[in-house]
Protein backbone atom coordinates (compact mmCIF):
# COMPACT_ATOMS: atom_id res chain seq x y z
CA UNK A 1 0.00 0.00 0.00
CA UNK A 2 2.46 2.46 0.70
CA UNK A 3 4.79 1.53 -2.46
CA UNK A 4 1.23 2.25 -4.23
CA UNK A 5 0.91 5.96 -2.65
CA UNK A 6 4.47 6.54 -3.27
CA UNK A 7 4.57 5.89 -6.79
CA UNK A 8 1.11 7.87 -6.91
CA UNK A 9 2.97 10.83 -5.38
CA UNK A 10 6.22 10.69 -7.83
CA UNK A 11 3.89 10.73 -11.02
CA UNK A 12 2.07 13.28 -9.44
CA UNK A 13 4.65 15.89 -8.93
CA UNK A 14 6.70 14.79 -12.56
CA UNK A 15 5.56 16.60 -14.77
CA UNK A 16 6.62 16.32 -18.64
CA UNK A 17 8.77 13.52 -20.06
CA UNK A 18 11.57 13.86 -17.71
CA UNK A 19 11.42 12.10 -15.04
CA UNK A 20 12.77 14.06 -11.95
CA UNK A 21 14.63 11.23 -10.42
CA UNK A 22 14.93 12.18 -6.50
CA UNK A 23 17.95 10.67 -4.79
CA UNK A 24 17.16 10.99 -1.30
CA UNK A 25 13.89 9.01 -1.89
CA UNK A 26 16.03 6.63 -4.03
CA UNK A 27 18.86 6.48 -0.76
CA UNK A 28 15.28 5.57 1.22
CA UNK A 29 14.19 3.16 -1.45
CA UNK A 30 17.80 1.49 -1.00
CA UNK A 31 18.01 1.16 2.85
CA UNK A 32 14.83 -0.12 3.39
CA UNK A 33 14.65 -2.78 0.78
CA UNK A 34 13.86 -6.39 1.83
CA UNK A 35 13.97 -9.21 -0.96
CA UNK A 36 12.50 -12.66 -0.07
CA UNK A 37 14.48 -15.55 -1.88
CA UNK A 38 16.32 -18.28 -1.43
CA UNK A 39 20.16 -17.27 -0.74
CA UNK A 40 23.17 -19.37 -0.30
CA UNK A 41 20.56 -22.47 0.17
CA UNK A 42 18.77 -20.53 3.07
CA UNK A 43 15.03 -18.85 2.56
CA UNK A 44 15.23 -15.52 3.80
CA UNK A 45 12.87 -12.15 3.75
CA UNK A 46 15.42 -9.75 4.85
CA UNK A 47 18.29 -9.71 1.89
CA UNK A 48 18.87 -6.15 0.53
CA UNK A 49 21.47 -5.00 -2.16
CA UNK A 50 23.96 -5.30 0.11
CA UNK A 51 23.67 -8.77 0.76
CA UNK A 52 25.65 -9.22 -2.48
CA UNK A 53 27.44 -6.43 -3.61
CA UNK A 54 28.94 -4.45 -0.64
CA UNK A 55 29.45 -0.77 -1.74
CA UNK A 56 33.12 -1.62 -2.89
CA UNK A 57 31.77 -3.29 -5.92
CA UNK A 58 29.98 0.15 -7.49
CA UNK A 59 33.24 1.82 -7.42
CA UNK A 60 35.55 -1.01 -8.18
CA UNK A 61 37.49 -0.01 -11.33
CA UNK A 62 36.07 -2.90 -13.94
CA UNK A 63 32.34 -1.66 -12.66
CA UNK A 64 30.13 -2.56 -15.09
CA UNK A 65 28.02 0.78 -15.23
CA UNK A 66 30.15 2.79 -17.11
CA UNK A 67 27.71 5.66 -17.86
CA UNK A 68 24.70 6.61 -16.11
CA UNK A 69 22.36 5.30 -18.49
CA UNK A 70 23.80 2.12 -17.66
CA UNK A 71 24.30 2.39 -13.89
CA UNK A 72 19.67 2.81 -14.77
CA UNK A 73 19.69 -0.47 -16.62
CA UNK A 74 21.70 -2.62 -13.74
CA UNK A 75 19.51 -0.95 -11.22
CA UNK A 76 16.63 -2.27 -13.74
CA UNK A 77 18.34 -5.30 -14.19
CA UNK A 78 18.63 -6.35 -10.44
CA UNK A 79 14.64 -4.58 -9.73
CA UNK A 80 13.61 -7.39 -12.38
CA UNK A 81 16.01 -10.39 -11.86
CA UNK A 82 15.32 -10.61 -8.29
CA UNK A 83 11.44 -9.51 -7.99
CA UNK A 84 12.03 -6.28 -5.65
CA UNK A 85 9.13 -4.59 -7.35
CA UNK A 86 10.29 -0.92 -7.90
CA UNK A 87 8.48 0.82 -10.54
CA UNK A 88 10.43 2.25 -13.41
CA UNK A 89 10.58 6.13 -11.10
CA UNK A 90 11.70 4.12 -8.20
CA UNK A 91 14.49 2.49 -10.26
CA UNK A 92 15.31 5.93 -11.43
CA UNK A 93 15.60 7.49 -8.15
CA UNK A 94 17.33 4.79 -6.48
CA UNK A 95 20.04 5.57 -9.68
CA UNK A 96 19.86 8.75 -8.86
CA UNK A 97 20.98 7.97 -5.73
CA UNK A 98 23.77 5.64 -6.39
CA UNK A 99 25.16 7.86 -9.11
CA UNK A 100 25.31 10.77 -5.84
CA UNK A 101 26.91 8.30 -3.60
CA UNK A 102 29.40 5.62 -5.54
CA UNK A 103 28.96 6.35 -9.46
CA UNK A 104 29.19 10.17 -10.10
CA UNK A 105 28.49 10.46 -13.51
CA UNK A 106 26.98 13.83 -15.10
CA UNK A 107 23.39 12.96 -15.69
CA UNK A 108 23.75 13.56 -19.53
CA UNK A 109 26.38 10.40 -19.99
C1 LIG B 1 21.07 -12.04 -5.25
C2 LIG B 1 22.21 -11.15 -5.44
C3 LIG B 1 21.95 -9.69 -5.80
C4 LIG B 1 21.18 -8.79 -5.11
C5 LIG B 1 20.36 -9.02 -3.85
C6 LIG B 1 21.32 -7.53 -5.80
N1 LIG B 1 22.15 -7.64 -6.87
FE1 LIG B 1 22.83 -6.11 -8.05
N2 LIG B 1 24.03 -7.40 -9.01
C7 LIG B 1 24.08 -8.77 -8.83
C8 LIG B 1 24.97 -9.36 -9.80
C9 LIG B 1 25.27 -10.85 -9.93
C10 LIG B 1 25.48 -8.28 -10.56
C11 LIG B 1 26.44 -8.35 -11.75
C12 LIG B 1 25.60 -8.53 -12.97
C13 LIG B 1 26.46 -8.73 -14.18
O1 LIG B 1 27.67 -8.92 -14.04
O2 LIG B 1 25.91 -8.67 -15.27
C14 LIG B 1 24.88 -7.07 -10.04
C15 LIG B 1 25.17 -5.79 -10.51
C16 LIG B 1 24.59 -4.62 -10.04
C17 LIG B 1 24.95 -3.30 -10.49
C18 LIG B 1 26.05 -2.93 -11.48
C19 LIG B 1 27.37 -2.86 -10.75
C20 LIG B 1 28.52 -2.41 -11.65
O3 LIG B 1 29.34 -3.26 -12.01
O4 LIG B 1 28.59 -1.19 -11.99
C21 LIG B 1 24.12 -2.43 -9.85
C22 LIG B 1 24.11 -0.91 -9.98
C23 LIG B 1 23.27 -3.22 -8.99
N3 LIG B 1 23.59 -4.55 -9.13
C24 LIG B 1 22.27 -2.71 -8.19
C25 LIG B 1 21.54 -3.46 -7.28
C26 LIG B 1 20.55 -2.92 -6.40
C27 LIG B 1 20.11 -1.46 -6.36
C28 LIG B 1 20.10 -3.95 -5.62
C29 LIG B 1 19.05 -3.91 -4.53
C30 LIG B 1 17.70 -3.82 -4.97
C31 LIG B 1 20.80 -5.14 -6.03
N4 LIG B 1 21.66 -4.81 -7.04
C32 LIG B 1 20.65 -6.38 -5.43
C33 LIG B 1 23.42 -9.49 -7.83
C34 LIG B 1 22.56 -8.95 -6.90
Amino acid sequence: MKKILLAATAICLTSGPVLAADPDTGKELYDEVQIERTYQGEHRTDIDCETCHDTDFFTRNDRKATTYAKLEAMVEGCNTNLDVGWFPEDVADVAAYMNREFYQFTPAE
